[in-house]
């Protein structure tokens, strides 16, 4: 999500640091930026001359403090897990100058909540991008219970700014877009499992049935399975409601490591070109 991120500002005249802890993540991020440059150009959708445009406005760096000096927005996006994300909050706080705005791209984590890590709650706040980033439109935008008003104008406007529509939303679990999305997933999952059709005829209901553009099990995979039942976690113990307990199935394909795409296993087999339908793995 963070090289998608780091594209879409780039791709729109602003100059980005694409900060990773890791080195072997930015030169895959790189990789991955370029490889999707390529296929816009390739489509039409952006001119040849952009490709050095972008690449040209995106620094990659693991020394956050000298980025961080003249940054008016920082996005965060590392896993979701919140420990992780409140050593990396606690960390930009220090680096940051006190006017800058820090955003995370978090799918469920509450924003308050993260605020509460930083010395400054009403600069934060949720910047939910969709995958993948270049393409799909929608910016959810998340005010926290202290995040100001001059906050979310900023990046309403900012979201516009780089091609989006933001949509505001208040922070509670799932904000809208997965309070929605999710339980539809585990339900198709549950669906699966009490075997009432199989992977394929799930998703060619959805996508036929419902115009979706893809079925629920592939998007599963798309999104990954961890990230699926992290939400449905963070759902399920924010509202204390038994409507959003994961589904066996999600917790145990999770745990032998089919995580989808990212795995190349999980309700689809992704080591071959046509995502062959792998039924039999998760028996
Ligand atoms: N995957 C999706 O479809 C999707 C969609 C919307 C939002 N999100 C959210 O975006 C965030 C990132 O998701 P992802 O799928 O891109 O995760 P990912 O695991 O693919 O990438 C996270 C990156 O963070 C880096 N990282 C880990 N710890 C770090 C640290 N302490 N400091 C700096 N970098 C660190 C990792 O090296 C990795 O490159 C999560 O909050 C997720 O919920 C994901």
């Amino acid at each position: 999500m963070g090289s998608g991120i780091a594209h879409t500002f780039a791709q729109y005249h602003f100059p980005v640091f694409l900060y990773d802890s890791n080195t072997q993540a930015l030169d895959a991020a790189l990789q991955k930026i370029t490889t999707n440059i390529e296929r816009q150009i390739a489509k039409g959708s952006i001119p040849l001359s952009d490709k050095q445009t972008i690449l040209g406005n995106i620094t990659p760096t693991t020394d956050i403090k000298s980025a961080a000096k003249n940054c008016v927005l920082v996005v965060e996006a590392v896993p979701e897990n919140i420990e992780i994300k409140q050593n990396v909050f606690k960390l930009i706080d220090a680096v940051c100058p006190e006017e800058t705005i820090l955003a995370s791209n978090t799918s469920s984590i509450s924003i308050t909540q993260l605020a509460s890590f930083t010395d400054r709650p009403d600069k934060v706040i949720g910047m939910h991008f969709m995958n993948p980033v270049p393409i799909m439109p929608l910016v959810e935008v998340i005010s926290g219970m202290l995040t100001s008003k001059a906050t979310t104008e900023s990046i309403v406007e900012m979201s516009k700014a780089i091609g989006k529509t933001p949509v505001c939303t208040a922070d509670f679990p799932g904000f809208i877009s997965n309070r929605i999305l999710m339980p539809m997933i585990n339900e198709a999952i549950y669906a699966l499992q009490e075997g009432v059709a199989g992977i394929a005829e799930i998703d060619q209901i959805m996508k036929l049935g419902m115009a979706h553009p893809m079925g629920p099990l592939q998007l599963a995979d798309y999104i990954g399975l961890d990230v699926c039942l992290h939400i449905m976690e963070v759902l399920h113990t924010g509202f204390g409601n038994s409507k959003y307990a994961p589904c066996p199935l999600l917790v145990k394909m999770v745990h032998a490591g089919f995580l989808g795409q990212k795995t190349k296993k999980g309700f689809y087999d992704w080591t071959t070109p046509k995502n062959l339908i792998a039924n039999d793995i998760i028996r």
